[in-house]
Formats: structure tokens, sequence, C-alpha cells
């Protein structure tokens, strides 16, 4: 059982394999937190409300007899607006009197095996009833009928809990939500580093930690994406903790849109942390008897430092948040045209790419942008999804045919939520994109947003993709999205409802993905957002993999996969070879093995030298997918750190196999370099591929080896095996 509830006390205590999570119904039903935090067997923590004295500036409530009680200062289960709590608050409810004073109580709860799917959402699911029960507290505000359900699961095999709220309207009047975020969390104490992800275009997610200062710190998007910039991750790390010890608490928000993490550090030394969508660009009509559901937040707490945050995201995310067929199976080698030829091709070109690829173990030819409409740069044709014969003559059935004929597999690339002012869709329906009235419309990559909001347009944009992956034997799709929304508004919602847009966005845009995915089950999926401006839970939930960043340059790429392996499984970070000739082509591939791994270059231009190397590149890929794809990731040495040698090792599950890799970013200063393995078995021997030299887990961990005479070079690298004996 994960979830208790002590009838006597009052109490909900959450127990997943390694965290307790404690609350209370308290007097007059306030719901109270007090604590979250590594497993503890007992629930006796009534008295954790209290936080001292208060003077008259922190609001109480006069039926309430316990010592110092005020929502301002007690630790609130789910912080509500202008009802005497004045830290951050994560709900607010504008009632139909005009005022937004919010105060929810409890008034029920019911506790169930398994988990509810999200209307509309996407969410990490079970596979198996057992792996989890979930708790449903439902509160109201009785003045003013809102119905507030606070949803918890507790997985007991992983250290997670998922959390995310339904808003009701229970009354006879409508409501406007202000903001509704996912989940708030207390703790009695400041002594924590934030960490989270920034970025931009060409570097996305670069890691910054700063410690908590009072006050509130965030990290929000408004970009109508989760974006490059920064994203919906937050870590909590107890300030002494490092890679390898101490407590670290991770929150992930399963939501593609804008969003806010909120942490505000008060004058009692407390921290309150909030998560959800971003309230500056949403509001929501609530009418009698319609119901909100918040996006949800996976909750990670870990006592083994951030590397032990991370193995949790990624091990929960490929059993829980990953579907279908490619969460699972091995997934075709792939290369890319795009950086191997941009626009410039033709049907001819594409079918040398397939031999040529073909000649050196590639498995699928991916036909990157340039196929459909009048597709020869970026200013025009995005919503003309049918094909341009010009450019590939015979049409895209003969043209996979011959490919398929050459023995590899075939996929297309499409940005469903884009259109060109120089096409055909916009100039029938000009009203389609993304606009406000009387406003000029800032263009970005020459292109507009469509209004993904609206059914009609999703239906068009549907039926066009349906046509030509119905009528075509394809394998992959590459879903891009290219740039932020900018003039917000839709022409089908009146002005009370224009502030509901950029969450129906993502809605419309979920709905789409989801009738792509369930029409065509097979389909492997890659998302992207000119690289990674949309790596987020909520993509993974539809696309198992995700183009890391546009940035294919090995050494640059190695803070970029580091900040993303943060929460992000490597299995799920699109990652190729290219021509970016910074190191050389062996580093490149040691760099690319760590995620899906593919090409992405001119095949025709690789020299007859490196086409060995490729070819022994991939049997490396097929020989180590397995301890990549689903072993777990140990980061031993931090590009964020270190402005030298970057290291990283993947252990199998069963601790029988390790592949470790090295990359020299910059000569050291000093050569001697010793590495300690991390997460192997201390008992057991293991043998190293190239030297054939026997060591065991324990010396490998604690005494390490030497690599000192390594090639140390800039751009130098190298892996290394091991397997048990
Ligand atoms: C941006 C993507 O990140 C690239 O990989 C490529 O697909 C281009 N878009 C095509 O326009």
């Amino acid at each position: 059982m994960s979830i208790l509830f002590d009838s006597e006390k009052k109490i909900f205590k959450l127990d997943t394999s390694d965290s307790s999570y404690v609350f209370q119904i308290f007097e007059e039903n306030y719901l109270v937190h007090l604590y979250y935090g590594a497993k503890i067997p007992d629930n006796n923590l009534t008295a954790n409300y209290y936080r001292g004295w208060f003077a008259s500036f922190c609001p109480s409530n006069a039926k309430v007899k316990a010592d110092c009680f005020s929502p301002d200062v007690t630790p609130m289960e789910y912080s509500c607006e202008g009802a005497g709590d004045f830290r951050v608050s994560a709900l607010a409810i504008r009632n139909s009197d005009g005022n937004n004073v919010t105060d929810v109580r409890y008034v029920s709860h019911k506790i169930y095996k398994g988990k509810p799917a999200l209307e509309g959402l996407p969410s990490l699911h079970l596979n198996s009833e057992d792996e989890a029960e979930t708790l449903e507290v439902l509160t109201e505000d009785r003045t003013t009928g809102a119905l507030v359900t606070l949803i918890y699961t507790v997985f007991e095999n992983y250290p997670v809990i998922t959390r995310s709220v339904k808003v009701e309207n229970g009354s006879d009047a409508r409501m406007d939500i202000e903001r509704v975020y996912s989940c708030c969390v207390e703790y009695e104490r400041t002594d924590f580093n934030m960490m989270h992800l920034y970025g931009k275009w060409l570097k996305e997610r670069t890691l910054q930690v700063r410690h908590l200062a009072h006050g509130i710190q965030s990290v929000v998007s408004k970009r109508g994406s989760s974006s490059h910039n920064h994203n919906p991750f937050v870590a909590l790390a107890d300030e002494k903790a490092t890679e390898d010890y101490g407590e670290v608490y991770g929150f992930n928000l399963v939501y593609s849109g804008n969003f806010s993490a909120e942490i505000e550090v008060d004058a009692f030394n407390s921290t309150r942390l909030i998560m959800g969508i971003n309230p500056e660009s949403f509001g929501w009509i609530l009418e009698p008897g319609e119901v909100f559901q918040s996006p949800e937040v996976v909750m990670v707490y870990s006592g083994e430092g951030v590397g032990g945050m991370s193995r949790a995201f990624h091990d929960i995310y490929r059993n829980n948040l990953l579907r279908g067929k490619w969460a699972k199976e091995k997934r075709p080698l792939l290369i890319n045209s795009w950086e191997g030829c941009y626009f410039d091709f033709d049907d001819e070109k594409m079918v040398s790419f397939a031999r040529k690829a073909k000649e050196m173990g590639i498995e699928m030819l991916v036909m990157d942008d340039g196929w459909f409409g009048k597709r020869n740069d970026d200013t025009s044709s995005l919503g003309d999804w049918f094909v341009n014969e010009d450019k590939l003559k015979g049409g895209l059935g003969s043209l996979i045919k011959r490919v398929n004929d050459i023995g590899l597999k075939f996929g297309i690339w499409f940005e469903p939520e884009m259109i060109s002012p120089e096409s055909k869709l916009y100039k029938e329906h000009p009203d389609w994109c993304v606009h406000v009235n009387d406003r000029e419309n800032s263009i970005a990559r020459q292109q507009y947003v469509i209004d993904m909001s609206r059914k009609d347009v999703r239906d068009n944009i549907f039926e066009q993709m349906y046509a030509i992956l119905s009528d075509n034997p394809i394998d992959y799709l590459k879903w891009d999205f290219n740039r932020n929304i900018s003039e917000a508004g839709s022409a089908l919602l009146d002005s009370e409802h224009q502030k509901e847009f950029f969450h129906r966005f993502v809605l419309g845009t979920y709905e789409l993905m989801d009738r792509i995915t369930s029409a065509f089950p097979d389909l492997l999926m890659e998302n992207c957002s000119g690289g990674g401006g949309r790596f987020d839970p909520g993509m993974l939930y539809y696309s198992p993999q995700i183009w890391c960043s546009d940035n294919t340059d090995p050494i640059e790429r190695l803070t970029i996969q580091f900040g993303t392996s943060l929460c992000y499984p490597g299995m799920c970070m699109g990652a190729h070879v290219s021509a970016n000739n910074r190191a050389g082509i062996d580093t490149r591939a040691n760099v690319a093995l760590w995620g899906t791994f593919g090409y992405e270059l001119d095949p025709n231009k690789v020299s007859d030298e490196d086409k060995e190397t490729v070819k022994k590149q991939i049997e490396k890929y097929h020989k180590y997918y397995d301890v990549i794809h689903f072993g777990d990731l140990y980061r031993i040495i931090s590009p964020f750190e270190n402005h030298y040698r970057s290291a990283w090792s993947y252990v199998s599950k069963d601790k029988n196999e390790m592949l470790f890799t090295s990359v020299v970013m910059r000569r050291p200063e000093i050569s001697s370099y010793f590495v300690r393995f991390k997460g192997l078995d201390k008992d057991k021997y293991y043998k190293d591929e190239e030297t054939g030299e026997v060591y065991s887990g324990a010396l490998l961990m604690n005494a390490g080896l030497n690599f000192t005479n390594k090639d140390c070079s800039d751009g130098a690298s190298f892996l290394k095996y091991f397997k048990a004996i």
C-alpha cells in the first residue's frame, strides 16, 4: 500500500520506493502540508504545521484554535489567492462577484489502485494497475462553489509522485480561472540550490545552479512552447548535494506550452514551490458544470544526488511515459538529409543518398524539409502538404519504392503547426494563421503559426497529412516547429475567451498528434523545434525521441546532452554524426552514441576511408544499443564543471556491462587522468574488451583506471567497454 489515510490523525501518507509525502486535514478543513523527503515509517508529524510566532500581519481564521495558524505562514498543501496567504499562490479563481478570493477546504477523498488518464493531456501511464495508487482529494470553496480535486499518483517502485489538479464549476454562475498550478510543495528549510536549464537556439539546456534567496525565483516560458530558453524542469538540491550524494527533488511538467515554476523563500525560512501553466498568458472561463484539468507534474525524490534524480526520471519516462511499439523495440538507424543537402535535392539525389547509406549499414532515409508545395527555401509552402513533383519526379510513391528496393525504410518531415504567407493554404484561408485583429503579424523564419486551437484547421492539416501517410509506406515522421507564437489570438474566440488561446493551441497540437499516432501506430515519430525547442515530457508522450539541437558540433553537443540528461533519457535524445569537422569522425560518433544515433551528412561526400570508419561505428551502435538505451546513466565529468574533459558511462541494469565515453574539449593543462567508475557491482569481475585485462568492480570504482597516456589533444575521445565475466 503506497497511500495511507490515518483517520484518527486525519493524515495522508504517500510512500514511494524512497520517499514519503505527508499532509493533514487540519482544523476547519484546511489542508496542511507536513513533510516531503526521504522515506519515514511513522506519520506522527502533526506538530510540523507549527512555524513559530507571527505578528498581526499574518491573517488567521478566528475559528482555528491551534497556535499560530495562518495560511500565510503554515505550510499549505495547495495555496490559494486572497484568503490570508500572501505567498505565491497556486490557485486563483475570479468569481461572479468580481473578486478573486479563493479558499478551498477538504471535503472528501478516495484512494484507488491505478492512475487516471488526463483528458486531452499527455501524462504518465501504467503498464499494470499494481504499479501505482492514486489519491484524489476533493476540496471546495464554499463561497463560490468551485470544486477542486487534488490528484496524486504514487509509484511503488520508483521515487515518483505525479500531481495534477481538476477544477469544476459547482455553482450556477460563471467562474474565471486566473491561475491553476499543478502542484504546490512546501519545505521547512531554505538550504537548497535551485537547478534549471536555460538556453537558446543552438545552445539548449544549459545547467544553471543558484542558491535560493529570500524572495521569489522563477523559471518561465511565455513563447507558446516549452522553448529553447527554459525547460519545464526545476530541481531543489540540498546545498551540500553533489552528482552522487545528497538529497535532490526534481520537478518536470508534462506540458509543451507556457509554463511557470515559482519558488518563494519567506521570512520564516520556509520554501514553497509551485509549478504549472504560466498564469501570465492564461485564463479560462468555466461555465456551470464545466471542468478544467491541469497538466501533470512529475516529482522525483533522490537521496543519491543529482545522478539519482536523473536515473529515476529516465526509468519512469522509459517505462511510463513513452508509448507504443518504439518505446521498447529497436529503432532503425537513420540518415537525415537536412545538413547533407538542405532544400537542394530531387528524387535522384535522395536515391543516391539511400544507395550510399545502405553500403555503410544505415537502415532508414529521412527526407527532411523541402519535398512539398513549391518549397525550395524557407520562404514558402508550409501548409501545402502535397508533393512537389518538379523535385520528386514520379511522385513520392515512386521515390519510396526506389528507396525501399535499395533496402532502406523511409521517413519524412512535416511542420504541421505552421503556415507560410506564400502558400496556397494561406491564400485560401488568411484567417487561419494565429493573429490579432488590426495588428501587423510578426514574421519569423518567413512563416506564421497556424491556429491549432481551431478544429477546422486541425481537420484540414490532419487530412493533408493522412493522405500522404496513408498513400505511402512511411515509417518515420519528423514533426518540426520552427518559431514561437507572437500576436497570440484566434479568429474564432470571442474577446472574453482570447485569454484561453495559448492553452487551446497546446491542446489542439496534442489532439492532432493523438490523431496521427492513433491512425498510424507503427510510425516512429521524432519531435523537433528548431532542434530542441520543445524537449519536454509532453512531446515525449507522442514521440519517443526528440531532435536535441540543430547544433551538431560534437563539443558544443556535450553541454547540450549533459543538460538534457538531467531529466531525459539518452534513448530520447536525437543525436547525429554530421559533417561538422570541429572534431574527428570518431568523436562525432562517440558523442552521438549517447543518444538515438544516426547520420546527417551527404553520404556521397564521405571518403572511402571514412566509409570504413562509419561501418565500424555502426557495428558499435548495434553492440551497445541495449546498454545505452536501457541502462543507467552515470555522469562522471561534467562539461559544466570541467573545461577540459567530459565523461559519462552507461551501466546495464544487471550490472554486467559498462560503456564509458571520454571526450577532450580542450587539451588539459595537466595530462594525468584517472577515472573512478560508478554504478558497478563491487563483487563482479569485468573484462576490458580492448585489452583483455580483468578488474573487480571494487577496483574500478575505488582505485579507478589510469588513462593518462590517452590522446589528450583537442577533440580527442575514446570509448571503453567492460563486460562481467
Ligand atoms: C529545423 C530542424 O531542427 C532541422 O533539423 C531541420 O529539420 C530544419 N528545421 C528544416 O527546416
